[in-house]
């Protein structure tokens, strides 16, 4: 039975989409069956991917209740990762899932077969704790947190962590954090290395090992539709997110 993961912080540009995108491409070199399910209207995830933003069919169709994410799935370049593409128009899901019977579920009712094809499925979040991320934490039983090396890294988190309590509680007992990731580090600054101290300080046992450091590389990738790894498989980012694979594979 295969893992989901649900890549959430509702802060906005921590590295969700990067995380999402490069650690499904090395999960899928490890030779894992991966899906990535792009569920931002902003496309982040898919143009990485080399997808349009048009794509059909997408995301917006398995919370319609039409398809499942499994028939929603298509190949990308990169061998055993599949992915659900994401549309503009599911900026409207906002406004239309809540009028919904069972509206946190959408997404969790349209898993379909993942379990059994996929190992590895992520769950790309918008930045809010609107109703989209809402239905992944509903459809997950992890979620890993990308959590910015920067002055404000901690605030915010309490009002995550208690949203996530609040849906363990109320929606889906099984879901779990898998951990913190600590995104864009420059080790040069005293600032990134503060906040480091001070993140594992607050949540010591939750926060990975591994640290995803501020390279160029894993920013312009996107640019070239390739995670980083095939980008340029050398560089920092790329051993970093290879090595953030192993430790997510390890954590179960
Ligand atoms: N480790 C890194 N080094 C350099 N640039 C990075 C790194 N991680 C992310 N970036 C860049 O920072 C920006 C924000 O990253 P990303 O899109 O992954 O964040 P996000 O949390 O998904 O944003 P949003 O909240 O808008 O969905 C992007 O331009 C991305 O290329
Ligand atoms: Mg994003």
């Amino acid at each position: 039975m295969g893992t989901i993961y649900a890549i959430a912080n509702q802060k906005g540009g921590v590295g969700k989409t990067t995380t999402a995108v490069n650690l499904a491409a090395c999960i899928a070199d490890a030779a894992y069956e991966t899906l990535l399910v792009d569920l931002d209207p902003q496309c982040n995830a898919t143009t990485a991917l080399d997808r349009p933003k048009d794509t059909e069919p997408n995301v917006y169709d398995c919370l319609a209740g039409d398809l499942t994410l499994d028939e929603a799935a298509q190949p990308t370049g990169i061998e055993r990762l599949s992915l659900v593409a994401s549309t503009p128009d599911l900026a409207g899901a906002n406004v239309e899932l809540p009028r919904l019977p069972g509206s946190e579920r959408r997404l969790s009712e349209a898993l379909g077969s993942v379990r059994d094809r996929y190992v590895f499925t992520l769950l790309d979040c918008p930045p809010s704790l609107g109703p989209i991320t809402v239905n992944a934490l509903v459809a997950a039983e992890r979620v890993i947190v990308p959590v910015q090396t920067e002055y404000f890294a901690l605030e915010g988190l309490a009002g995550l962590l208690d949203t996530l309590s609040l849906i363990q509680r109320e929606l889906n007992p099984r879901l779990t954090v898998a951990g913190m990731l600590l995104t864009m580090h420059d080790g040069r600054t005293r600032l990134a290395q503060d906040v480091e101290r001070e993140v594992r300080a607050h949540f010591p046992e939750l926060v990975f090992e591994t640290v995803i450091p501020r390279n160029v590389r894993i920013g312009e990738a996107p640019s070239f539709g390739l995670p980083v790894t095939r980008h340029d498989p050398r560089c920092s980012g790329s051993v970093a997110y290879v090595n953030l694979a192993k430790e997510v594979a390890a954590r179960g």
